[in-house]
């Protein structure tokens, strides 16, 4: 089914999966960086963190605070990554559909990493628009386009940790939520009771992603795993209007100016 379809239609989500060597590029991306800032928080570390992968990192002897050492900008992958990830399958999947307009955000291309058994690791549930509804990202969103996300399973144990959604709640614009101002930025917060929502864990293996619409109720869930989880997120940018126009294959109206 097209992609628009399936992100607006119920349920609100649709998969894709990179193949083995873009799933081994993506990893070396993320790992350069994680490496390299660990460099910067604790150097003896490097070489024990380098043999063990990142998947091992809630085994290495940190002297540092975890919770304030990996805040989203050293999470955040180089501008220069964009031309990588636009060459991948799945981009040119979107792109096909959506035209050639079709981009990637660079301020939403982060990855996150949680560890075993640490509720702390976790954000709350919450539908992406609710940040951008709170200010976040003005003046990234360029006139007449619109969005939506991806979330791509990098190290991960099926059943045990990864990203829990709830189908169809993108087409509910009534979602009880309201607004705190947490560290200095205006974050939302469910008011919702989260066990009557029944969120669904999507059981997605290394290399698999979701892609999302903006207003679907999704969040991570306490790793119940022995190992890191580690994923990565983007915001696919497109022309609405050529989005739609290839959608439903109804010609764009001529401008007469
Ligand atoms: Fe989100």
């Amino acid at each position: 089914m097209r992609i628009l379809n399936q992100l607006t239609a119920a349920p609100g989500y649709l998969l894709d999966t990179l193949t083995r060597g873009e799933l081994h590029r993506i990893r070396g991306l993320i790992t350069a960086q994680y490496l390299d800032h660990l460099g910067k928080l604790q150097p003896d570390l490097v070489e024990h963190a380098r043999r063990a992968g990142i998947a091992k990192y809630h085994t290495l002897p940190i002297r540092f605070d975890h919770a304030a050492a990996w805040p989203k900008e050293v999470r955040l992958l180089d501008p220069r990554c964009l031309s990588t990830f636009e060459t991948m399958g799945f981009f040119r999947r979107i792109r096909r559909q959506l035209g050639p307009n079709t981009i990637i955000s660079h301020d939403e291309l982060n990855w996150r990493l949680v560890r075993p058994n640490r509720p702390e690791d976790i954000g709350p549930i919450h539908a992406d628009k609710w940040f951008w509804d709170a200010g976040y990202g003005v003046g990234f969103m360029p006139a007449g386009y619109d969005r939506f996300k991806i979330w791509i399973a990098i190290h991960v144990e099926p059943g045990a940790n990864g990203l829990c959604i709830k189908p169809g709640s993108h087409q509910i614009h009534t979602w009880k939520h309201h607004f705190e101002v947490r560290g200095g930025i205006r974050k939302p917060i469910l008011d919702e009771d989260e066990e009557e929502l029944m969120m669904e864990l999507l059981p997605l293996q290394a290399g698999q992603m979701v892609m999302f619409h903006d207003e679907l109720l999704h969040g991570g869930v306490v790793n119940r795993g022995t190992t890191c989880r580690v994923s990565l997120e983007l915001t696919v940018l497109y022309d609405k209007a050529e989005g739609l126009q290839r959608l439903t294959g109804t010609p764009r109206l001529a401008t007469t100016n």
